[in-house]
């Protein structure tokens, strides 16, 4: 691609790529800029997704591995370089630059949040990274919530402004005048939350937070990683909606993968030749990879139904334990009638909860006889799987947040996050997690593991 000069296209847009309109810089967060589909509910919006059938009439898409793609006349291939086709009219020219299996997983994401536009990238840090750089330029300024992912927080905290002397205001997203405040109009590019927040599992007020930032012309951007078919960040107000495609939405713990959904201008713009992130970046999607995905986003429902169904019901048991329990679905959640007004019906309140159990050691001590003694589940980072994984989030996924960062985002030490898994029985595995409980406290006065 290194002699290509202008850019193609893959979705509707009134200017041409290359142009000043698909700088990043440019972007205009209005909602009238993304042209959102009709949207009843994600399950229904994946179902009415066109389905891409194999080569062969097979049920499933083929995979098109293809680096490099030909073309029946020469001349094709300078109209596609001059942008006048392009994939939406099924002509590609390089899988970096869109690839029409990685399209098509795209397009169910694009369903799944309700945007006009999806792309998918390698990893969801990938995503989160390519998204900054494009909206935000060199000297701009992100406001962004206290309490997000480890990674996250240091790209923000470190990376960025080292690399590129952009900067973040930290705020607490759930204090709309300190949000409000932070916003520097005419300098802050944007705003950064997650839907839920990893690990403290508070849940932001998109709708809330979407009209602050956009009276003051911020692009919201909100990384649903948490919570996919629970809530629906474009649906309430965001502009784009960030995925780790890794945890829920893979399932497997097989993959790393990401997302952006959002308005098509924002997908062209990060496709640019001389301007785009994904383009010149490079976080490329594997059409095999997409193709995997593709297979497991149609039972994703399903699954997440399972993953909050289960998280609630021991959430509940946990907490008539005696037991310190943060899950959005119980009622002295700080945000659960919120959630509530605004959740997609049917689905839960999320697949995670926390214990705190006030120390390290004794969150240690838990987790030991969750999986070595009884195993519940494993002692793993990530979320999303089909089996139970936990992790103590202040020194695993949220180490990169120093003392005083964990204690203003919440973090206390003793934090036990768990992604619930859906395999086993429910009461197996709930009498699974009794017996350790009962083995932590037989142990208290022993040593370590005992
Ligand atoms: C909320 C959240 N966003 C983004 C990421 C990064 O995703 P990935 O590991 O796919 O790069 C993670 C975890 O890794 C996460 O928990």
């Amino acid at each position: 691609m290194a002699e290509t000069k202008t850019q193609s296209f893959v979705f509707p847009d009134k200017k041409r790529a290359g142009s000043d309109a698909l700088d990043g810089e440019n972007f205009i967060p209005t909602k009238k800029q993304q042209m959102l589909p009709a949207w009843e509910d994600p399950a229904a919006a994946l179902a009415a997704a066109r389905h891409e059938f194999g080569e062969h009439g097979g049920v499933n898409m083929s995979i098109e591995a293809s680096a490099t793609f030909t073309v029946m006349e020469p001349e094709t291939l300078s109209r596609m370089f001059a942008g006048e086709l392009g994939p939406d009219r099924d002509f590609f020219i390089y899988s970096r630059h869109f690839n029409p299996t990685v399209l098509n997983l795209s397009r169910q994401m694009a369903a799944l949040e309700g945007t006009e536009a999806a792309y998918c990238t390698s990893s969801g840090m990938a995503a989160i990274s390519s998204v900054l750089l494009q909206l935000v330029g060199s000297g701009g300024h992100v406001v962004a919530s206290r309490a997000l992912y480890g990674g996250t927080h240091a790209l923000l905290t470190h990376f960025l402004p080292r690399a590129c002397n952009i900067t973040t205001t930290f705020v607490d997203v759930t204090d709309m005048e300190m949000v409000s405040n932070a916003i520097v109009q005419g300098r802050t590019k944007l705003l950064y939350f997650e839907s839920v927040s990893n690990p403290t599992l508070r849940v932001a007020n998109v709708p809330e937070l979407s009209r602050i930032a956009h009276e003051k012309g911020v692009t919201v951007v909100v990384d649903n990683t948490f919570a996919p078919m629970v809530i629906s960040p474009a649906r309430l107000g965001a502009d784009v909606v960030v995925h780790s495609i890794s945890k829920f939405i893979s399932g497997g713990a097989d993959i790393i993968a990401g997302a952006v959904c959002g308005p098509a201008s924002l997908v062209n713009s990060m496709m640019d030749l001389h301007q785009g992130t994904l383009m010149l970046l490079g976080p490329t999607m594997n059409a095999k990879v997409a193709f995997e995905l593709s297979e497991r986003i149609p039972h994703l429902s399903l699954r997440m139904k399972e993953h909050c169904n289960r998280a609630l019901v021991f959430a509940t048991r946990m907490k008539k334990l005696g037991l310190k329990v943060i899950y959005p679905g119980l009622e002295d959640h700080p945000e659960h009638t919120l959630l509530k007004s605004f959740a997609n019906k049917g689905y839960g309140f999320g697949g995670i909860l926390c214990v705190d159990m006030e120390t390290e050691e004794r969150a240690n001590r838990l987790m030991h006889h969750l999986q070595n003694s009884t195993q519940f589940g494993l002692m793993a980072v990530s979320l999303g799987y089909y089996e139970t994984l936990m992790s103590c989030s202040g020194s695993s996924t949220s180490s990169e947040l120093n003392d005083g960062e964990k204690e203003l985002a919440g973090i206390s030490a003793g934090l036990v996050r768990m992604s619930i898994g859906y395999i086993g029985t429910l009461e197996q595995r709930w009498s699974q997690f009794e017996k350790a409980l009962s083995r932590l406290q037989d142990s208290a006065s022993f040593n370590k593991y005992n």
